[in-house]
């Protein structure tokens, strides 16, 4: 029994269900409000555990990952349950369709591993599939629509890859929550019915199978609160949980997978059968970058996550943050170190099975220096040139088209020190919206550059058959002066996760935040064009500082969903649960 640490504060639907949990004898923490328009948030009071913690984005997910948790599971364990739910109870942004990226820290051999279960392009697609006969870029919103932008799915096949080393639960016990879920119904959240109304005039109506699920008989979108059941969901998930990933790689699951992708109307996909068998989890280096006494590690290629983490952190070790504050000054340090590293991933970042990506050439300390001397305190660069870090193939043109934002962010500890630090996706909201065995497929292709040169010099991130599609997950784990982690950190946001993520370690590690406080902070952006405010009362003075300091600023609402875990000086776990989502922190 573990112990129970807080008592519930807020009265929504995600109280209601720690009541239930309460009165059930489960754990406890607490819980994030979601933003509503109009409306004070309800910040959440902040959340600490002795031996294990989770932070997911929703409650049963959470509570499904630490129920594992507290029978002894690991935190590999937890992750895989806590992504089947979220599958089933967050189906617009990630699931067994999509792909994912896993740092997971295993105590035993003080090891951090870099899972890459990334989306791979179907073999046949080459540098012209997002292409008009003309030579033009197809239309984005078309495009993100069908089987055309569906890649061969790699969350399901990391799972298993993370199970078959590091889990000490048995895999058919992991899809009980999910099923009993799926089977029993669950009630829709306001987040998940916002989002079926926003998309149901984008794509969302257009595929029978998706349409049954996400409307009512009469074609409204689902309502919050409808118990909604899933068993298609459900056939599918003791089909896994009997028979492994076979079905789904090599059988039937992923037959109809080919069949829905490649029959899919106005936009057939090239998914074949063999594409599905050849997919491969691929463990990787993760990318590592000293900062503050610490080390960053993040998601390398082909995520550009951890490189652009890096290189802004490396930027900003020449400048001292604690001391600019948390102000107009320190923001614009922040703001410009983020210009230059953005101009270098949309220069050089890709897949590096495929494309010569410089990595240790971009976090090169000289290379950084001679890059951070670039940055004025007193005025803005405006736009940033990509530099020439050592071992760079110069021949490359910019991509620097940015996407939609969707995803959902993973943190969790257990008791054995292990950590995991998981950024899942079907990319934009309800990904292609193919729908087959009662999950989403991804349209994670349009990751990739749509056109595969510029001004006569090709882009790193071209579509190439079997090639992974640049991302931006930046699952992140923080490591002391003893190689302990004692951060994990990520969020969802597309190219913003960036930002995000190191917003919230700067906060923490420069400005003495804690990690709630951290994922509060109005958020403040710069992908290398306007700066990004977050649309929020706190931010209003800083308008006009940064304006003076010649940024170019946009007021917008940023919808971040960062999870944090850190672990104090003093053992103890403490929580960040985004308050712009509907997070949930738990513990024991
Ligand atoms: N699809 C979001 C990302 O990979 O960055």
């Amino acid at each position: 029994m573990t112990d129970l640490i807080r008592p519930l504060h807020s009265c929504n639907w995600r109280s209601w269900f720690l009541a239930v949990a309460s009165f059930a004898g489960l754990i406890f923490q607490a819980t994030a409000s979601e933003s509503v328009p109009g409306q004070t948030k309800k910040y959440p009071d902040p959340v600490s555990a002795q031996n294990f913690l989770a932070v997911t984005a929703n409650a049963h997910a959470t509570q499904a990952a630490v129920d594992v948790l507290s029978a002894g599971g690991s935190a590999v364990d937890a992750a895989i349950v806590a992504q089947l739910v979220l599958n089933l109870v967050e189906p617009q942004s990630s699931g067994i369709g999509g792909g994912a990226f896993m740092l997971y820290y295993h105590a035993a051999d003080n090891t951090l591993y870099a899972l890459d279960g990334r989306e791979t392009a179907p073999a046949t697609a080459g540098p012209e599939h997002f292409l008009n006969t003309d030579g033009t870029p197809l239309n984005w919103r078309e495009a993100v629509v069908g089987g055309r932008a569906v890649g061969v799915p790699g969350t399901l096949h990391l799972l298993h890859t993370a199970h078959q080393r590091f889990a000490n639960r048995p895999w058919r016990s992991l899809f009980q929550p999910a099923i009993a879920l799926a089977e029993g119904g669950f009630n829709v959240s306001p987040r998940l019915a916002s989002a079926i109304a926003s998309a149901s005039d984008r794509g969302l109506r257009r595929f029978t199978p998706t349409r049954q699920y996400f409307f009512t008989e009469n074609g409204t979108p689902l309502p919050q609160g409808y118990r909604l059941k899933n068993p298609a969901f459900a056939t599918t998930l003791h089909r896994i949980a009997d028979d492994g990933i076979g079905p789904f790689y090599s059988g039937e699951i992923g037959h109809r997978i080919v069949d829905t992708v490649r029959s899919a109307a106005n936009s057939p996909g090239l998914i074949t059968r063999l594409d599905l068998e050849s997919y491969r989890t691929i463990i990787r280096q993760p990318v590592c970058q000293a900062y503050r006494g610490y080390r960053v590690c993040g998601m390398g290629p082909p995520s550009s996550g951890g490189l652009t983490v890096g290189q802004i952190l490396g930027l900003l070790r020449h400048f001292d943050l604690r001391a600019a504050g948390s102000g107009a000054v320190g923001l614009h340090l922040v703001l410009e170190a983020s210009r230059l590293a953005f101009a270098d991933r949309a220069k050089y970042m890709a897949d590096s099975d495929f494309v010569s990506v410089p990595e240790a050439g971009l976090l090169n300390a000289g290379y950084l220096r001679q890059r951070a001397g670039l940055i004025r305190r007193d005025s803005s660069m405006g736009k940033a040139q990509a530099g020439s870090p050592p071992k760079a193939v110069t021949a490359l043109s910019p991509d620097n088209r940015e996407k939609l934002p969707g995803t959902s962010h993973i943190s969790i500890v257990d008791r054995y020190g292990n950590a995991v630090s998981m950024t899942t996706t079907i990319e934009s909201g309800f990904g292609s919206r193919l729908m087959t065995d009662g999950f989403l497929l991804n349209n994670e292709l349009t990751d990739f550059s749509f056109l595969p040169e510029r001004h006569g010099l090709p882009v790193a991130n071209r579509v190439e058959g079997r090639k992974r599609p640049r991302s931006s997950m930046a699952p992140t784990m923080v490591f002391d002066h003893l190689g302990q982690p004692v951060i994990v950190a990520g969020s969802p946001g597309g190219s913003r996760i960036i930002g995000y993520v190191v917003q919230a370690l700067i906060a923490m590690l420069d400005w003495g935040m804690a990690p709630q406080q951290a994922v509060e902070m109005p958020h403040f952006i710069n992908r290398n064009g306007p700066t990004e405010l977050e649309n929020e009362p706190r931010n209003q003075n800083l308008q006009s500082a940064l304006e003076s300091l010649g940024h170019e600023v946009r007021v917008r609402r940023l919808n971040s969903g960062l999870h944090v875990i850190r672990r104090n000086p003093d053992g103890q776990l403490e929580a960040g649960v985004d308050p712009r989502r509907e997070g949930l922190a738990l513990g024991g």
